[in-house]
């Protein structure tokens, strides 16, 4: 097919990343929200409300303009547009436009994810990303996603983190449909690969210029004690044949939060290294290295869709930030194309498996009256912006 014309934003993109059913509310359609309230789950607690930005969404948006950023990245429920096979809710869609309107009212660009880890129950009970149709489900609802939203969307994410939702749902089985098998993760991240590139070419059928890329989930890995192979064919499977697929992509969108330390049976932690709150190794390095090694095998401009820290201690947070943009000033200092920075996150959202322990926010949320309140990072990470790269280094 033909390379449609693509527009760019003509700055660079500072933003908060975040994602539908985290920060919404009310995802009742979902594998998730099943999931969440089956006997033996492993989710410490239900998503429930969220943060209710179904309702206060913006209340969010001017969050962002007080802090002077120029970007967010949202995600559309597939659950909610598509309540039944071939159903499609106007509501919704009506909804999410006056979300992205609300998005270019304040100068701000909608950069959308169209499935952030969420399916929607008739998915799921079809077979999920096992079913043989799903990379045609994903296509039309691509489609149905571009026809209604296309001239409103800033930049595209189609599949976030898929090599996520296949290593930690068919290998690890910690999240929906909690398969364990090899042979299955990698059919599974085939897959995906697929549904990417399908919906991405009916996104291009559609309106709007808006670049559109994958989000994939990134780490710096280490082989320690003889861990290379392993390594290896983790990362083979993990990255590089995503790497590989994406080439005709506008972009790729990076998601880094740490370092990997891989020995010959898998992952390692030292004892004495500083873990964050999800027992990550507290690592803001992952970005510069993550980006070089995305743009070297792509050679596709970056965007980080997504960087942060969970942690209770803001201080920890700030120094987390600081690293991280110095590592994004080194890399655009050697000319690495980087249109953008999401961190993750706006608000201190839903978690996943682990509800609402970890803090990602750079700005807390009460549990009971949702109201918000900015951190000291929002005011830090609001100034880092401004005087980039000069101010963080
Ligand atoms: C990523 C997910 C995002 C959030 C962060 C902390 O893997 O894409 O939804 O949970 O981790």
């Amino acid at each position: 097919m033909t390379k449609r014309e693509v527009r760019f934003p003509r700055e660079f993109s500072w933003g908060t990343s975040t994602s539908a059913y985290q920060i919404e509310g009310g995802g009742t359609n979902t594998d998730w929200w099943r999931f969440e309230r089956t006997g033996d789950t492993p989710a410490v607690e239900p998503c429930a409300n969220a943060c209710d930005s179904w309702h206060r969404y913006e209340e969010d948006l001017d969050l962002l303009v007080k802090f002077g950023l120029n970007a967010f990245r949202l995600s559309v429920e597939w659950a909610r547009i598509e309540p039944e096979r071939d159903v499609i809710s106007t509501e919704a869609l009506d909804h999410y436009r006056q979300v992205l309107q609300a998005c270019h009212a304040r100068s701000i660009l909608p950069v959308v994810t169209l499935h952030h880890f969420t399916l929607p129950l008739w998915v799921a009970d079809a077979g999920g990303f096992e079913s043989p149709e799903i990379s045609t489900w994903l296509a039309n609802y691509a489609r149905v996603v571009g026809e209604a939203l296309g001239e409103y969307i800033g930049v595209a994410c189609t599949i976030n983190e898929p090599n996520i939702v296949a290593i930690m749902g068919y290998l690890v089985g910690v999240f929906p449909p909690r398969a364990s098998s090899w042979e299955r993760f990698v059919a599974v991240n085939k897959t995906m690969r697929a549904s990417h590139i399908a919906m991405r070419d009916a996104l291009r059928e559609g309106p709007g210029t808006f670049p559109i890329g994958l989000p994939l989930s990134m780490q710096e890995y280490e082989a320690v004690d003889g861990g290379e192979e392993q390594l290896e064919s983790l990362r083979h499977e993990m990255e590089d044949e995503y790497l590989n697929a994406v080439k005709d992509d506008d972009y790729l969108g990076v998601q880094c939060y740490t370092k990997m330390l891989i020995g010959p049976n898998g992952l390692v932690t030292n004892p004495q290294d500083e873990l964050t709150e999800m027992g990550y190794l507290f690592w803001p390095q992952c970005v510069e290295y993550t980006v070089r090694r995305a743009a070297q095998i792509t050679g596709l401009p970056i965007i980080v869709t997504e960087n942060g820290i969970g942690t209770n201690d803001d201080d920890q947070r700030i120094r987390y930030l600081a690293g991280a943009l110095q590592g994004l000033s080194n890399v655009i200092r050697d000319g690495v194309d980087v249109r953008g920075y999401f961190q993750w996150s706006l608000l201190d959202n839903f978690e996943w498996i682990l509800g609402y322990a970890p803090k990602f926010g750079i700005v807390a949320v009460d549990r009971s009256s949702f109201a918000r309140t900015p951190k000291p990072s929002a005011q830090w990470y609001a100034n880092a912006t401004k005087g980039f790269p000069e101010s963080v280094l």
